[in-house]
């Protein structure tokens, strides 16, 4: 399958900060964009193997990159990353944050540090990088674009007693719309993919290491998206990455306050 895109129609930023790099959707998005000519790309991870691995494999493709493992729960180390990066790059064109936990405690015995975990990465971070992103742009007088990575589970209710996930991703929907709002009036827009079901180490979680375990887990779950998803299976992590793309683009230069279900058509209105 070709990955690439078509540069006439999808002008992509030059520089770019990708959160969630180590694996899935965001390594998925630093690939992509590494591929199609960002010049400048700033990366970040709480896992720093996973994240000097990409950093590695997004570099051989010629991109300047600088990589920085934090996790994102952590406002102060956030806004010394993003510092660090606009001396280097500049102001970012844009973010796109997909770093997340997923979390499944039956709702009766969710703690103070089950939701204070979840809440403090999914929710939390996401104000925390958005509001870094947004002080170096507004410093910098710089239109640009932020997109962040909600959940299916937001609208649909959670599905495997994820109520404190699904929660702090119907705050980051909320996030989404009200920043929209408040810097719309500067040339930044803010929108949101929500994934369904995606093939990635978050949605395999918990299903341990044996290889055949993981794979009846997987045809299980593949035989119930057959029935449940509108287009018969689970999505794959480069979808919700170039959907994510698409967003942080010029092609998308009149949508903000957007919240762009990339499901299959698992759940819509
Ligand atoms: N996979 C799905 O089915 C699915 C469905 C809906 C939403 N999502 C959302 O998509 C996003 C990407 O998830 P994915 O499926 O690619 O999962 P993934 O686990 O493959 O990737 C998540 C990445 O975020 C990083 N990360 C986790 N906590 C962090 C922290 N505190 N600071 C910095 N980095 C951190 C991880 O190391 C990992 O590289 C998440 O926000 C997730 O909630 C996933």
């Amino acid at each position: 399958m070709d990955r690439s895109y078509d540069r006439k129609f999808v002008v992509l930023p030059e520089t770019v900060i990708v959160t969630g790099v180590a694996s899935g959707m965001g390594r998925a998005a630093a690939e992509i964009l590494a591929s199609n000519g960002v010049r400048n790309m700033g990366l970040i991870d709480n896992n720093a193997e996973g994240l000097a691995q990409t950093a590695g494999a997004v570099e051989a493709k010629g991109v300047k990159v600088h990589a920085i493992a934090l996790s994102v729960a952590d406002r102060l180390a956030v806004h010394a990353a993003f510092e660090a990066l606009a001396a280097k790059f500049g102001a970012p064109d844009s973010l796109l944050h997909f770093a997340g936990i997923s979390s499944r405690v039956p709702f009766d015995e969710i703690d103070d540090e089950n939701a204070d975990t979840v809440l403090g990465v999914n929710l939390k971070g996401s104000m925390w990088v958005a509001q870094a992103a947004l002080r170096q742009m507004r410093k910098a007088s710089k239109a640009g674009s932020i997109v962040f990575t909600g959940s299916v589970s937001a609208r649909r209710g959670p599905v495997h007693g994820n109520v404190a996930y699904a929660s702090s991703k119907g705050g980051v929907n909320t996030l989404t719309r009200t920043l929209a709002r408040q810097y719309g009036p500067y040339n930044i827009r803010v929108n949101a993919v929500s994934p369904g079901q995606i093939y990635t180490p978050l949605l395999s979680k918990g299903w341990g290491d044996d290889a055949d375990v993981i794979k009846e887990k997987l045809r299980v779950r593949e035989e119930v998206a057959r029935t449940e998803v509108v287009l018969g299976r689970i999505g794959q992590a480069h979808e919700v990455a170039r959907a994510a793309i698409f967003l942080a683009s010029e092609a998308s230069s009149y949508i903000t306050g957007e919240i762009l279900e990339v499901n299959g058509g698992f759940h819509f209105d």
